[in-house]
């Protein structure tokens, strides 16, 4: 769609030309002038563009370091979350703890999130306080729901809402404070920002779950180590669906997978694939994702008498068909 690619190239000049980069220490600025450049999709900010337009925004330009504080403090969890992941590969590249080594992906994410919650109020200084308040309750969320993604991988007492719950925070409260933070910035009231932030955390859940897939079943150009998320023994849908449908020696051996560490990697990857593929959570994953993207769209239909949704509409369908 034309509007979402325009947006995409506006927010990405505007965060290249912070030229991070060129501050120094170095070793503290560089990997955050890095991960940004990898660019990738910047779904965060041209929600929070589409929001505020949605809600009756008319300045762009002046809401575009709101935009960008949202991409920056993606950027931020992912720095942090590759670490935690043991993860080597980002967008196609070494990640920061790879390419540099974890005590400069730590101080580097760290201020990445202290810029970032600077760009948050800078042009909206009227709406400091609400937009703060939402910033920080998006970010104690993520933390929230990283730490519980891995709790989860450590215990077998996992079922499918302790992982929605999981998923919600951990991604879709930030693509839900997308929404909500571009809709105050508009002027929205309290009651449609927060309509317009459960639309982005329904849309966050679908998202997470089509990630999560995508791990295990890479498109093309994916970026990311396939599997990462089995060699972690992260108990996403994937394997909660196949335990529901497998045999009784499929589901022991899955349990028994996925309680090792630092095994042979890619032959646990190779048999925790193959009983994947036996138990079909490919198509019922796919299910799932398609109950979470038609959830927002229910919700839209309320929101189109306030607002008007058609950019967001036809952005989520980009969403639901995107290939990496
Ligand atoms: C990756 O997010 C982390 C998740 C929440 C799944 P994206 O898939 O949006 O990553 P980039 O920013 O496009 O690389
Ligand atoms: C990431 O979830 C969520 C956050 C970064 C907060 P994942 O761990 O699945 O994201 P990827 O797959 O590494 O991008
Ligand atoms: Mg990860
Ligand atoms: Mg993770
Ligand atoms: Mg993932």
């Amino acid at each position: 769609m034309k509007e979402a690619i325009a947006l995409k190239e506006t927010i990405e000049s505007h965060i290249l030309s912070m030229n991070l980069g060129e501050r120094k220490p170095a070793n503290l600025y560089a990997p955050m002038q890095y991960i940004l450049a990898l660019k990738g999709k910047r779904i965060r900010p041209i929600l929070t563009l589409l929001a505020y337009e949605a809600a009756g925004g008319k300045d762009v330009e002046k809401a575009l370091n709101l935009a960008s504080s949202v991409e920056l403090f993606h950027n931020f969890t992912l720095m942090h979350d590759d670490i935690m992941d043991r993860a080597p590969v980002r967008r196609g590249q070494p990640s920061v703890h790879i390419k540099w080594d974890e005590n400069i992906a730590i101080l580097s994410g760290d201020a990445l999130f202290a810029f970032s919650m600077g760009l948050v109020v800078e042009d909206f200084p009227d709406k400091a306080a609400i937009l703060a308040t939402e910033f920080t309750r998006v970010a104690m969320g993520v933390c929230e729901g990283q730490m519980e993604d891995l709790d989860l991988a450590q215990t077998t007492a996992v079922d499918v809402p302790a992982y929605i719950e999981m998923i919600r925070k951990k991604t879709a409260v930030l693509l839900g404070g997308c929404l909500s933070m571009g809709a105050l910035a508009a002027g929205a009231s309290a009651d449609l920002a927060d309509e317009m932030r459960q639309y982005g955390e329904y849309l966050g859940i679908a998202f997470q779950l089509q990630d999560d897939l995508m791990d295990a079943f890479p498109p093309e150009g994916f970026g990311k180590q396939q599997g990462g998320d089995i060699i972690e023994n992260k108990k996403t849908y994937l394997y909660l669906r196949a335990l529901e449908t497998a045999s009784t020696d499929q589901r022991k051996r899955l349990e028994e997978l996925f309680s090792q560490d630092g095994e042979d990697q890619q032959a646990k990857v190779k048999e925790v694939l193959e009983i994947f593929e036996e138990c079909g959570v490919k198509s019922d994953t796919q299910d799932l994702i398609e109950e979470y993207f038609q959830k927002a769209v229910s919700l839209s239909g309320s929101l189109s008498g306030k607002i008007s949704m058609n950019s967001l509409q036809e952005y989520l369908g980009v969403i639901s068909k995107r290939k990496v």
